[in-house]
């Protein structure tokens, strides 16, 4: 069997930690099943453009692009580095780069992780949030004006504060139809393969966001009429926040635009034990997909071994089965539950005292047998 060609991309902080974790395990599990990976590191990020000037190399899409699939830690050192560069190069800018535009956050909570809510079961609760991940409010688009400039001057219309300050700032967000529409089915075919309740669950906020929210909603609805077998359902994204802790266990599939859904997945986390058990990835048609857990490069405790390698670990196992590998992605996922649920080697974020390096050992270890 051909190798899969995987680009990695660990970046700065606890990126660079849980990734060498993530490809422990990966190259175990990949032992196991009988598949093989040709990797190529690449030393991308906000580090990188301390001493390059850029965070990624002008051709970094086109090296990318020959590769099956990204697997990438974090990006940022926000005490050094502008955001907008870090971040805004490397994730965001390979996020639309390759027109990723399904990001996929799985909330399944492996048993023995850390629980949080009273009043439900972590084995009632099992759905992923889709959130649009290529345009809305991340298409960086605005300026920060003067209020009497002609740019804004022409367009807001002016409110006491406005008039009052020296300069007003504008975030602009786009959401176009095809990509509204293409999310959405996403949604709907993911609820009809899963083997869960058949129910998508849409967040907006249209009561107060009226155009571009009003067109999601539209088109929310026009899509569900094409999937008949399947449940729908709407809700503001602040009652939704709400009911993600209220009533998690009624969710199967929720699908959101880009912000609304960075938002809910770090909430949606903490349902399966906080951001280091929180898997994910950026789904493309037409590139390379990229694998990327949500948490951080978190450079508060980077450096100090305590950070939580699941959530890259899971994150290696979903980039597994994307590339159809079920079987070794199976064994990632079978050996992080025996280590949780045994509970001797979690890192501290989990109640445990073990570093990242054991963590990723022991679930190495788990694997072999
Ligand atoms: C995430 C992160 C990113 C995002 C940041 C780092 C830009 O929070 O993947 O959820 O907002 O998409
Ligand atoms: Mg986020």
């Amino acid at each position: 069997m051909k190798p899969h060609k995987i680009a990695v991309i660990p970046g700065d902080g606890i990126g660079v930690e849980v990734i060498a974790e993530g490809l422990k395990v990966l190259q175990a599990a990949g032992q196991k099943a009988g598949v093989s990976f040709d990797l190529e590191q690449f030393p991308w990020g906000a580090g990188y453009w301390l001493e390059h000037k850029v965070a990624l190399p002008p051709d970094a899409l086109d090296i990318l692009g020959r590769f099956d699939a990204i697997y990438l830690g974090a990006v940022g050192l926000p005490d050094q580095v502008p955001e907008s560069v870090g971040v805004g190069q490397v994730v965001l800018g390979i996020r639309s780069g390759f027109d990723q535009f399904a990001n996929v956050r799985p909330v399944q909570p492996v048993g023995g992780c850390p629980w949080y809510l009273q009043h439900r079961k972590s084995e009632d609760i099992d759905f992923v949030v889709i959130r649009e991940a290529t345009e809305g409010f991340y298409c960086n688009i605005g300026g920060r004006y003067a209020p009497a400039a002609a740019e804004v001057a022409d367009i807001i219309p002016m409110r006491p504060a406005f008039v009052r300050s020296k300069e007003i700032a504008l975030q602009t967000g786009v959401f176009s139809e095809f990509g509204c529409r293409r999310v959405i089915r996403y949604a709907f075919e993911l609820a009809r393969r899963r083997d869960g309740r058949k129910r998508v669950t849409s967040t907006t906020k249209s009561n107060a966001l009226t155009h571009a929210m009003g067109m999601w909603d539209q088109i929310f609805e026009q899509v569900a009429g094409e999937y008949p077998d399947c449940e729908h359902e709407w809700a503001h994204v602040d009652a939704l926040a709400m009911r993600f802790i209220t009533n998690p266990e009624r969710f199967d599939v929720v699908v959101a635009s880009n912000l609304f859904g960075d938002i809910l997945t770090d909430l949606s986390a903490v349902l399966v034990g906080g951001l280091g058990f929180a898997p994910g990835g950026n789904l493309s048609e037409t590139g390379p997909s990229m694998f990327e857990p949500p948490h951080g490069s978190a450079p508060d405790i980077a450096g100090k071994g305590i950070a939580n390698p699941i959530a890259a670990i899971l994150t290696a196992a979903f980039m597994l089965e994307c590339l159809d590998e079920l079987e070794a992605a199976g064994l990632i996922r079978r050996a992080v539950a025996l280590v949780v649920e045994a509970g001797e080697v979690l890192t501290p974020d989990a109640g445990g005292t073990a570093t990242t390096e054991q963590v990723g050992d022991a679930i190495a270890t788990m694997l072999q047998q």
